[in-house]
């Protein structure tokens, strides 16, 4: 079953994103480095054709290091953007923000024209953790403030720097079907629209194909070669105490086990996705 979800108060926020847009310089999309083309907006991409981008690969931490250095030259290759992975540990965010944004935009700044950027991203993805570990500068809130809507919140950073702020947003459609399960792994779907345990199980297959020595080490488990990802959700069930009576593997109750521990980093530094997979999923996406 493919994964959707794009509740009413997120069309809202599309609207409200599109108003905005036309005075922005700069927007900043943070992505998730654990899956950093899944997490990008498509729609996002679309409204703001042409705009300078900061693609910000935000939970580097939980992330392949070495993957995200794939998917930071992938996003560095793109015309008008600029890449950066992040973590909320990070201890200057925000200036490292401003200044990226002040080299996609050289000829804004200064008090006559301030530059004004949009920061947008998936739920989840740790926008507000960006927002507060930067609340040591000034945040003006939203309500007193004429144009700003109810959604949004300004920051200013710098006298010359305005950054708005925006809800968690997915899009009306995705189209790849790995994208959807790679969004619900990482916490980003609403837990009505998907079903745990088929998620876990396609985390479960991708982890069997790239990560199975960290998955035999976190679940203590010997004999994960050649097994199918239903026989590892049963064998870590049975390990972690998830058992029915009569004996039967609780399969949700494992699902929920598993996705707590990646969406925490507790199976190890992971990535979902690699350009070249990326570019296969939606070739074949496109073809359907
Ligand atoms: P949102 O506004 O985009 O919806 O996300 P939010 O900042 O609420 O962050 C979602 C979760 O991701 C939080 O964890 C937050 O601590 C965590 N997070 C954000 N940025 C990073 C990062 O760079 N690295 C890591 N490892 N985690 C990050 P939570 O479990 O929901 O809450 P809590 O643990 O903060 O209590």
């Amino acid at each position: 079953m493919a994964i959707q979800w794009f509740p009413g108060h997120m069309n809202k926020a599309r609207k409200d994103i599109t108003e905005r847009l036309k005075e922005i310089d700069v927007v900043i999309e943070l992505l998730d480095a654990r899956l950093p083309a899944s997490s990008a907006n498509p729609m996002l991409a679309r409204m703001a054709k042409g705009k300078p981008r900061l693609m910000i690969l935000n939970k580097q931490d939980l992330a392949d290091p070495a993957i995200t250095q794939q998917w930071l030259a992938w996003y560095n290759a793109k015309p008008h953007t600029q890449a950066l992975g992040m973590d909320a540990g990070e201890r200057a965010p925000a200036q490292k923000l401003v200044a990226a944004c002040r080299e996609l935009a050289p000829n804004r700044g200064g008090l006559e024209k301030p530059l004004r950027v949009l920061i947008c991203g998936i739920p989840n993805v740790g926008k507000s953790t960006l927002i507060n570990s930067m609340s040591s500068r000034k945040i003006a809130k939203t309500g007193n403030m004429p144009g700003v809507t109810k959604n949004e919140q300004r920051i200013i950073l710098a006298d010359d720097f305005e950054l708005f702020d925006t809800p968690g947003m997915l899009w009306p459609k995705i189209e790849v079907e790995e994208g959807g399960y790679n969004l619900a792994a990482s916490g980003a779907v609403g837990r009505n629209a998907m079903d745990e345990e088929e998620v876990t199980l396609e985390l479960l297959k991708y982890l069997l194909v790239h990560y199975a020595p960290e998955l035999s080490a976190r679940y203590k488990l010997d004999d994960v070669e050649g097994r199918q990802d239903w026989q590892v959700l049963e064998m870590i069930g049975r390990k972690r105490g998830a058992v029915l009576s009569g004996g039967r593997i609780n399969m949700q109750k494992a699902a929920e086990i598993v996705l707590t521990d990646f969406r925490d980093g507790q199976v190890g530094r992971i990535t979902l996705e690699r350009p070249d997979e990326w570019l296969a999923w939606e070739k074949r996406a496109k073809a359907i």
